[in-house]
């Protein structure tokens, strides 16, 4: 793994759109792996910006989202893809026909699953983003996840409703389920970007990065990829 440490969430936001934006340039037709979640906003900031500047095009861009919440659509503003497309998607000049989330209102959700799992098999991530669950969670694959899991329909730990509660107007409200990319079609990634902000990301950092390699950390399955980037702020380096 190649790790940078950056001074502040500000500057670790300009370092991931820039490790981004570089595999657009290298190839404008690459499928990019994405995440949601607090983490990567401000990377997405930057590369919308970077857009702006007339330094890259999405155009021929596809992008493969990680995980979507179970019953909620375009409809919720708290869906996968309502953020995808405030966040990144309505600011550049992307194709919506390329970007692929998992459909959380399908009738049949293991149906849907495979569906997906299929679609990323035949999309070979460029690069895929990542963010860090504070239990070491990777898209929604929890803590004890077989690390052969393809995209599946996930039961969300109380510890992750909790952590993403302060997106919804009551803890009630966080859905229950969510359907994920496994960890399989994760690491079949060519290049893998975590990002990870804060204190409270410290104890998944230090076990992803120096943790045994356990499903007890579903994000230690990393130090088994070939070309892993992390780049973390000072306060979730703190226990390196
Ligand atoms: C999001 C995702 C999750 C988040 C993780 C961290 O698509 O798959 O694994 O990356 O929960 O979330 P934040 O960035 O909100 O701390």
């Amino acid at each position: 793994m190649k790790i940078i440490i950056t001074e502040d969430y500000d500057e670790l936001s300009i370092k991931g759109a820039e490790i981004i934006a570089e595999v657009i340039k290298n190839n404008p037709r690459a499928v990019l792996g994405l995440a949601t979640g607090s983490t990567p906003i401000g990377a997405y900031k930057n590369l919308v910006k970077t857009y702006g500047l007339g330094n890259i095009t999405f155009k021929e861009i596809e992008t493969v989202n990680l995980d979507e919440y179970a019953g909620l659509g375009e409809e919720s503003e708290h869906s996968y893809v309502s953020f995808m497309r405030e966040n990144l998607f309505d600011k550049v000049d992307i194709d919506l026909k390329n970007t692929h989330l998992p459909n959380g209102k399908a009738e049949n959700l293991n149906e849907e699953c495979e569906r997906y799992s299929r679609l990323v098999f035949s999309h070979t991530q460029d690069i895929q983003l990542l963010g860090l669950g504070s239990n070491g969670h990777i898209g929604f694959n929890e803590p004890f996840t077989p690390f052969n899991s393809l995209t599946h329909v996930v039961n969300l730990t109380e510890n992750t409703i909790k952590d993403n509660s302060r997106l919804f107007e009551k803890e009630e409200d966080v859905p229950r389920q969510a359907i994920t990319m496994g960890i399989r079609e994760i690491m079949q990634a060519k290049k893998i970007l975590v990002l990870a902000s804060g204190k409270n990301k410290a104890k998944a950092v230090y076990s992803m990065v120096k943790g045994e390699v356990s499903e007890e950390c579903p994000a230690s399955v990393l130090q088994r990829h070939s070309d892993v980037m992390l780049v973390i702020d000072r306060e979730a380096a703190s226990l390196l």
